[in-house]
């Protein structure tokens, strides 16, 4: 049978930047740069996005596109059956990112629903935190909601590559910026809202220790959806006609720029507001119903906001379902259907734990972390710089003259900058990311 291919060159750009899009940059990004003090981190942040990140943009979508298959099947026909146990963590990883993503997802929906109906409608923040405490605390209804956020996904992901992912990103990825950019705007123009921007801005080195910097590294692997496999599997549906650097560097671009917009958007207002901006994973969902309590048609606009973000979350939630899914369709032989209900079950049932150590399970802790948390933890600072090691590894030593013939492909690429990816993959990237991961842990 014929791989699916994405429609045109335009479409696979948001499709991939519609993974690397969603709550990372929105929800995450705020509150865990704050936690980590601010500017500094930011920078670490930026760094890391546009040396390693963009260098292993290109690595995985130069695998995935010539493995045509999921991220297992890539190392297998790259590499070899042995490298199958080193593909298998990743469809693991992405089945664990979507079990917390899918309750932050619910959290989004239930947004939609209180916004709609009204009920967040005031400016005093104190009152919107402990509405968001008591919702989340609640041992039902978020969960309902996360199983709502998968079923969702499980619509979109069933509809196939195509004319389910790329129809909704192209439409309504670029509404959402427009709306962000909006916001942006008039939340600075709140009585206090630059001292959010200094903090934003204004690196200072004495706050950021090496927990810190992998943290950063944590995000920035999170934000651009890699070490999982995720833009693996995207590359396998690319065709030959596309030039993978140059679509790297607009899905790398498209998701920082995305990331310096929410951080932009949700911690200026934050800080107008005299909250605590570090004060972990509400702040969005506190800070962004003040901002449209003081706007006129505040009730319509935060009711279009979170609906924009719920498609955001789901054109990446989309992307880690496709990972297991396309697991079981290539090597395991299943079909679509029981490919997708499957893993999807799985994300439902892992939910239900992280939904609830917001709650009756809150006490429930290891290292000093809630469930909810040690998923967030052990996927974004532990799976995913590991798997972006390995991947980094394959693709500079192993299947390097693969890589480098997809990234000549389809465009021009000089021979020192195809050497600057090796350097960087075969390299810098190991290196460094084992450097921040043995200093840090
Ligand atoms: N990048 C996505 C986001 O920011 C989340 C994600 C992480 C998706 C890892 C795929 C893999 O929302």
């Amino acid at each position: 049978m014929q791989r699916a291919t994405w429609g045109s060159k335009l479409g696979f750009i948001l499709a991939s930047a519609g993974s690397a899009v969603g709550l990372g940059c929105i929800w995450k990004f705020p509150y865990v740069t704050a936690q980590n003090g601010g500017g500094a981190f930011l920078l670490v942040f930026l760094a890391l996005s546009f040396t390693l990140g963009l260098a292993l943009m290109k690595i995985e979508l130069a695998l995935g596109r010539a493995g045509k298959a999921g991220v297992v099947g890539t190392f297998c026909k790259l590499g070899g059956q042995k490298w199958r146990w080193i593909g298998i963590p990743s469809v693991l990883g992405c089945l664990i990112i979507m079990m917390f993503y899918g309750v932050v997802g619910g959290w989004t929906i239930a947004h939609i629903k209180m916004t709609a109906l009204g009920e967040l409608a005031t400016t005093d923040t104190k009152v919107l935190g402990a509405a968001f405490g008591d919702f989340i605390k609640q041992p039902v209804e978020p969960i309902v909601y996360h199983i709502l956020f998968i079923v969702l996904t499980l619509g979109v992901v069933a509809g196939g590559v195509q004319q389910g992912i790329e129809r909704i990103s192209k439409v309504l990825m670029p509404l959402l910026f427009v709306l962000m950019l909006a916001l942006i705007v008039r939340g600075l123009m709140l009585p206090g809202a630059w001292q959010g921007v200094e903090f934003l801005f204004r690196p200072d080195f004495s706050k950021l220790g090496f927990d810190g910097m992998v943290n950063a590294m944590g995000l920035a692997f999170f934000s651009l959806s890699l070490g999982m496999g995720v833009m693996v599997t995207y590359g396998s549906y690319l065709d030959d006609k596309t030039h993978i650097p140059g679509t790297a560097g607009w899905v790398v671009g498209l998701a920082v720029m995305a990331c310096l917009m929410g951080g932009l958007m949700v911690l200026p207002p934050a800080f107008a507001f005299g909250m605590n901006p570090s004060a972990g994973p509400g702040l969005t969902f506190i800070s962004m119903p003040a901002v449209f309590a003081h706007i006129p048609g505040g009730q319509l606009f935060g009711t279009l906001f979170f609906i924009l973000l719920l498609v955001a979350a789901l054109t990446s939630s989309v992307s880690l379902l496709e990972v297991s899914v396309s697991y079981f369709v290539d090597e395991l032989k299943w079909s679509r259907k029981m490919a997708s209900l499957v893993p999807s079950l799985l994300m439902v049932l892992g939910g239900i734990p992280a939904s609830l150590s917001f709650g009756p399970w809150a006490e429930v802790k290891l290292f000093g972390m809630t469930i909810f948390d040690q998923m967030d933890y052990l996927t974004s600072n532990i799976m995913l710089p590991l798997g972006g090691i390995v991947t980094a590894i394959f693709g500079g030593w192993f299947a390097w003259r693969e890589v480098e013939h997809q990234l000549t492909k389809g465009g021009q690429l000089s021979p020192a900058l195809l050497q600057g990816v090796r350097l960087m993959a075969a390299w810098v990237a190991p290196v460094v990311i084992a450097a921040v991961l043995v200093k840090g842990l």
